[in-house]
């Protein structure tokens, strides 16, 4: 690449750095720069990652920044937030972020960013739905990584059941990224043959993994992180590398799927202008009743978002 890129990382915590971690393994930035609200933390995060760079040697530049830095970035994650507890569902976490979210876009209100924004914080559908309507940016523009990280793990099942390799695998996880997400069982192909071809494979294990996984390592360690920052830096390389890659993220809807005024994970065609395309799977009736029950979850939470911090 022969052009400089640079990402901002806002929020080094759990997850934030482990992004950045993962955007430098996969070389599709020369600069990454911290942005948390504790600068010690976000110092102390990109020294330890810089360390981490000499053997295999990569120059890329690790560093703390301000929201300035968000000005000239080819791409923004924002990673801020607090993991869920125990039993915490990602809906529980909506009063804390969208407060956080508010603030976030009055710190980034001086600056006109030109860059893609990818959102991670949760509830990440109803996050990245107000970021973008705060920094009045188009749809294509500001999104989350929504049901990525439900497919990574729905993905990973699916070989698991299979004995098949995870690349062999086509299969997306819609709705929200959360426990009313579902999955167009219609639409997997495994070596290109349809689920039925695969006896054991059984539907509700599927779901109830991905729903589950999530809490199944919060409960072990406290917070999810390596399957987060291997998902945002798989979509980042997409970006910055435009490579028209089909990936489920979190899109404004307008119409799509017979569904407006929400945000919810689709899979989208991803290239230099973030979200390039929407593609739109034929799902079955019930398919699509289950994808409509997921929006009207997100619906609700979008509009209690506006009640606890309305935009100016
Ligand atoms: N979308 C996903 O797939 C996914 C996966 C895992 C975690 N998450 C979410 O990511 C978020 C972060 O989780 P974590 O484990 O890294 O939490 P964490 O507490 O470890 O880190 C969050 C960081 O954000 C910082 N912060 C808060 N407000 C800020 C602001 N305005 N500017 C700069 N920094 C700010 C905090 O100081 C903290 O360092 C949570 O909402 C979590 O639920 C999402």
């Amino acid at each position: 690449m022969s052009e400089h890129r640079k990402i901002a990382v806002i929020g080094a915590g759990h997850v934030g750095s482990h992004c950045a971690q993962a955007l430098c393994w996969r070389w599709c930035a020369q600069e990454i720069v911290l942005i948390d609200k504790e600068k010690e933390k976000a110092i102390a995060q990109a020294m330890d990652i810089a360390d981490s760079l000499s053997f295999p040697a990569a120059d890329i530049t690790v560093r703390a920044g301000d929201y300035a830095d968000c000005a000239d970035a080819d791409l923004i994650f924002v990673a801020i937030g607090k993991a869920r507890l125990p039993g915490q569902t990602r809906l529980d976490l909506l009063g804390d972020s969208v407060k956080m979210a508010k603030e976030l876009i009055g710190q980034l209100s001086p600056y006109s960013l030109r860059g893609i924004v990818v959102s991670i914080t949760n509830p990440a559908d109803i996050i990245a739905d107000y970021l973008r309507k705060g920094l009045h940016l188009p749809r294509n523009q500001v999104f989350s990584t929504g049901t990525l990280l439900d497919t990574a793990r729905l993905i990973r099942t699916i070989a698991e059941k299979t004995g098949m390799s995870r690349q062999a695998v086509t299969a997306f996880s819609l709705g929200e990224h959360g426990d009313s997400s579902m999955i167009p069982f219609s639409a997997i192909r495994i070596g290109g043959l349809p689920l039925e071809s695969y006896p054991m494979v059984n539907r509700a294990e599927l779901l109830e993994r991905t729903h589950g996984i999530g809490m199944d390592i919060i409960n072990g360690k406290g917070s999810t992180e390596f399957g987060i920052g291997q998902s945002a830096a798989f979509l980042a390389d997409a970006i910055l590398r435009d490579r028209k890659a089909v990936l489920p993220v979190s899109v404004q809807l307008c119409g799509e799927y017979g569904q407006k005024d929400v945000s919810c994970g689709v899979p989208c065609v991803i290239g230099k202008s973030g979200v390039e395309k929407i593609i739109e799977l034929p799902l079955t009736p019930d398919e699509q009743e289950q994808l409509q029950a997921s929006c009207d979850v997100i619906r609700k939470h979008i509009a209690l978002a506006e009640q606890i911090a309305p935009l100016d």
